[in-house]
C-alpha cells in the first residue's frame, strides 16, 4: 500500500504555522484516495458523534449511523443500557436495521435470524435441526460506546482512549453550555445532501472570514453576538468560540432573553467544534441546543445532520425562527459556498491561496481554525497510515 507522505497529502505549502501556511492543494479534497485513507484513519480511530441518549430513550429503541466505512447501530437493552453494536447479521452478513425505531428484538430480514437486545443470538430457523448449532456461540459484534453529557459517540477502535482523554475540554464546554445536557430533548432534525468534501464543509463551518461577505443571512449571523466580547481557544480536539449576544431587536432571528438556557454558566454565543466532524451551538436568547453533524458520503458528498435540542418539550416561537435562520437561510448560503469550493478545488487552474492569519493568530476573523482543523486531520493520517 502507498505509503503517504505529508506533502503527498496537503502539499509543501501548507506549514506548520498557520501564520505562514497557505491551504492545503485541490486533491485533499478530490483524491479517492486520501478519501479512503481517512475513512480508515480518522473516522476508523476518532469519537463519531451518534446523537443523544434521549434519542434512544425506551427499551428497544435504535438509531443506525455510517461511520466511516461501516454502519453501526445504537439500542437501549432491556437493562436501561445504551449498546452499539456493527449492524451485521453474524449468520451472512445481512444488515440487520436501517434509521430508527423501536423494537423487542432485532430480527434479520435475510432468514430471521433474531437477536436480544443485548446482541445475543436468540433464536434461527431450523437451528435445532442442525448438529452442534449452539446459539450462545452466536452475539453481535459490539462497538465502543462513550456517553458523555447525555451525548452518546461511538468509537471503532478498541484501543482508542475514552473521549474525555482525547478531548478533556469537551464536557466541561458543553456544561457551560447548558446546565443539565443529560436533560436535552431532541425537538427537530433537519438533513442535508451536500456535494461538497466533508473537510470543505467542515473549514466553512470553523472560519468567520467569510461572514460578512457571504450573503444577507451572513450579515445577519454578524448581529447576533457583540463583536467586541468575541473570544475562543483552540485546544487540541476542540475550538470554543464564545460571545456576548447582540443588540436585542437587531437579531436576525425573534429572539428572547427568557428563552436562554438561563442556569447555564456560559455566554449566550457559545460553541464547540469536536474533532473530527461535529458542533454544538447556542444562540443568543434561544432555548435550543443544536448540533451540526458532518459525515462523508464518497469524496465529493457530505451528509449533513442538524439535531436542535431543547430542555423543553418544543422550542418556543423566537426560538423556531432561530431554527429557521439556521437551517434555512444561513445554512442555503453556506451550502452554496462549500459546493462552489469543491467545484473550484477539483480544478487544473487552483493554486491554494495564503491562509488569512494575523501575526498573534488571536483574531476571530483568522484562518487559524481552518490550519488547526487541518492540522489535527493530518495527525490522524500520519499517525495511522500502514
Ligand atoms: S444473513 Fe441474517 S439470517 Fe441469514
Ligand atoms: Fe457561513
Amino acid at each position: 500500500m502507498k505509503r503517504w507522505s505529508r506533502d503527498d497529502i496537503v502539499g509543501a505549502a501548507f506549514t506548520d504555522s498557520a501564520s505562514t501556511s497557505h491551504a492545503p492543494i485541490g486533491s485533499y479534497y478530490t483524491d479517492p484516495a486520501v478519501h479512503a485513507l481517512e475513512l480508515d484513519c480518522v473516522f476508523g480511530h476518532e469519537w463519531n458523534y451518534v446523537g443523544h441518549a434521549s434519542e434512544v430513550a425506551e427499551a428497544g429503541a435504535y438509531l443506525v449511523r455510517t461511520i466511516g466505512r461501516e454502519s453501526v447501530f445504537v439500542i437501549r437493552d432491556s437493562d436501561d443500557e445504551i449498546r452499539a453494536f456493527y449492524n451485521v447479521c453474524q449468520h451472512r452478513g445481512h444488515q440487520l436495521l436501517d434509521g430508527r425505531g423501536c423494537t423487542n428484538v432485532v430480527v434479520c430480514p435475510y432468514h430471521a435470524w433474531s437477536y436480544a437486545l443485548d446482541g445475543a443470538l436468540k433464536g434461527a430457523p431450523k437451528m435445532r435441526e442442525v448438529p452442534g448449532f449452539d446459539r450462545s456461540d452466536v452475539a453481535l459484534a459490539p462497538v465502543r460506546l462513550d456517553v458523555v453529557a447525555g451525548f452518546l459517540f461511538v468509537n471503532l477502535d478498541d484501543a482508542a482512549p475514552p473521549l474525555a482523554e482525547m478531548a478533556p475540554r469537551f464536557e466541561p464546554i458543553l456544561r457551560s453550555m447548558v446546565a443539565e445536557p443529560e436533560q436535552l430533548q431532541p425537538v427537530k432534525t433537519k438533513a442535508f445532501d451536500i456535494a461538497a468534501n466533508w473537510k470543505i464543509v467542515t473549514e466553512n463551518f470553523l472560519e468567520a472570514y467569510h461572514v460578512e461577505f457571504s450573503g444577507p443571512a451572513h450579515r445577519g449571523l454578524v448581529r447576533i453576538i457583540d463583536t467586541a466580547t468575541y473570544e475562543f481557544d483552540i485546544d487540541g480536539r476542540t475550538i470554543e468560540y464564545r460571545a456576548r449576544g447582540g443588540e436585542p431587536g437587531t437579531l436576525p432571528y425573534d429572539s428572547n432573553p427568557d428563552d436562554a438556557f438561563v442556569d447555564a454558566p456560559g455566554p449566550p454565543f457559545h460553541q464547540v467544534f469536536l474533532f473530527p466532524h461535529m458542533t454544538f451551538s447556542v444562540f443568543p436568547g434561544t432555548n435550543m441546543l443544536f448540533v451540526f453533524n458532518m459525515a462523508p458520503n464518497g469524496v465529493d458528498r457530505c451528509a449533513e445532520e442538524i439535531t436542535y435540542f431543547s430542555l423543553d418539550p418544543d422550542l418556543s416561537e423566537p426560538s423556531a425562527t432561530a431554527e429557521d435562520f439556521v437551517s434555512e437561510q444561513l445554512n442555503a448560503e453556506d451550502i452554496a459556498l462549500v459546493e462552489a469550493v469543491q467545484r473550484g478545488v477539483a480544478s487544473a487552474g487552483y493554486r491554494p491561496g495564503r491562509l488569512m492569519v494575523d501575526a498573534e493568530q488571536r483574531a476571530g476573523w483568522g484562518e487559524q481554525f481552518v490550519h488547526h482543523f487541518n492540522t489535527l486531520n493530518l495527525a490522524a493520517l500520519e499517525r495511522q497510515a500502514p
